[in-house]
């Protein structure tokens, strides 16, 4: 038995998934939604257990299932990462990695390889999806404990080879204004194109969704994301987001929008892939040899 891959390449199937599969992508809908739900209450949730498995108080048993199976089909998949891919990450990001607003989830295709492979570490690290307000962080966070560096290290390569889908501006936010908070607060750290940069550890932009953009900021500003001392690039994230407004937010994921649909077909080579931004960046602060023989 073969599972088609989204890249066409065909890979063997373990029996294990065979039996997953089905009820992994009913369970996670189920699950998701369910997460959801339990985000929008204002219950205090319980913590979560540090086990590899999940068990919060506001989970319910069936998520609790859902949950744990995703680690067991992470497991059954390691070392073939198209197959991962498929049985795991797609159920819940899409099956082109495009992200899905009922579940919450990021559209991942096309994030670079170095991006991925940090937030992926911090979620198993539980830098990221640490919070019991982060519920959907947390679902991440179970996610990435069942994956191993092999698993990571292919995986990351398999999503940055997905065709990115340029953000869209859903949400009615004023480009105009986004530019102007862009240009003083943001660029100097996600660039002048929204495609992050390695050295910073900046996030890449332009693929991701406006409302996840948004929610990713409201966590950073109520210390939900980028809080805790071990998070050193997401308490820059923290201090920057502290004083905005939501109606900011809105205006600068619009503005987002329009870099995206400038930017997006700027593939960026494939090794070293933002050297030669970088060297761009750098030309264009140097004085220019004919200016200083003036
Ligand atoms: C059970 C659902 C689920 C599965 C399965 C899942 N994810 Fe996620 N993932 C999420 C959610 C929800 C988020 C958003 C977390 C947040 O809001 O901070 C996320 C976030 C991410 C991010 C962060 C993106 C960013 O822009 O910071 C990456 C990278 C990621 N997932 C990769 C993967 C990979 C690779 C797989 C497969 C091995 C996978 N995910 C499987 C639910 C899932
Ligand atoms: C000092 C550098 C810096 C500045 C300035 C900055 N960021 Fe960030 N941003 C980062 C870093 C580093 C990360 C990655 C955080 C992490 O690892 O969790 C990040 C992450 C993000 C994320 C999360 C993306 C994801 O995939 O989950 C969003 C959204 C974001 N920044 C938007 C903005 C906006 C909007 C502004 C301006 C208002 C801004 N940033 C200003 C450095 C910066």
């Amino acid at each position: 038995m073969y599972l088609k891959c989204n890249n066409g390449n065909m890979a063997r199937s373990s029996n294990a998934f065979l039996i997953l599969l089905p009820t992994l992508a009913l369970a996670f809908f189920a699950a998701a939604i369910g997460f959801l739900h339990s985000a929008d209450n204002n219950e205090p949730p319980a913590a979560a257990s540090a086990s590899a498995s999940v068990s919060s108080g506001t989970l319910t048993p069936e998520q609790v299932a859902a949950a744990n199976a995703a680690v067991e089909a992470a497991k059954a998949g390691r070392g073939d990462a198209p197959n991962l891919f498929v049985a795991v990450c797609s159920q819940c990001h899409g099956e082109k990695g495009e992200g899905k607003v009922e579940l919450k989830t990021p559209s991942i295709a096309g994030l670079p390889e170095w991006y991925s492979k940090i937030q992926i570490g911090k979620f198993r690290q539980k830098i990221r999806g640490q919070s019991p307000e982060d519920t959907n962080g947390m679902i991440m966070h179970t996610v990435a404990q069942s994956l191993d560096d092999a698993a990571i290290e292919g995986v990351t390569k398999v999503i940055a080879d997905l065709k990115l889908v340029p953000m869209q501006n859903t949400l009615g936010g004023d480009p105009d204004k986004g530019e102007v908070i862009f240009r003083e607060r943001c660029m100097e750290c996600h660039r002048y194109n929204g495609r992050g940069e390695m050295a910073f550890h900046s996030a890449h932009l332009i693929g991701l969704q406006d409302w996840y953009i948004i929610s990713q900021l409201r966590k950073f500003r109520g210390g939900v994301r980028g809080s805790i001392p071990a998070d050193v690039d997401g308490g820059k994230m923290h201090r920057i987001t502290e004083t905005m407004k939501d109606e900011q937010f809105i205006d600068v994921a619009a503005y987002v929008a329009v870099l995206a649909e400038k930017y997006a077909d700027e593939k960026p080579r494939r090794r070293r892939p933002y050297q030669r931004l970088v060297d761009e960046a750098e030309a264009d602060t140097k004085p220019a040899p004919e200016a200083d023989a003036k």
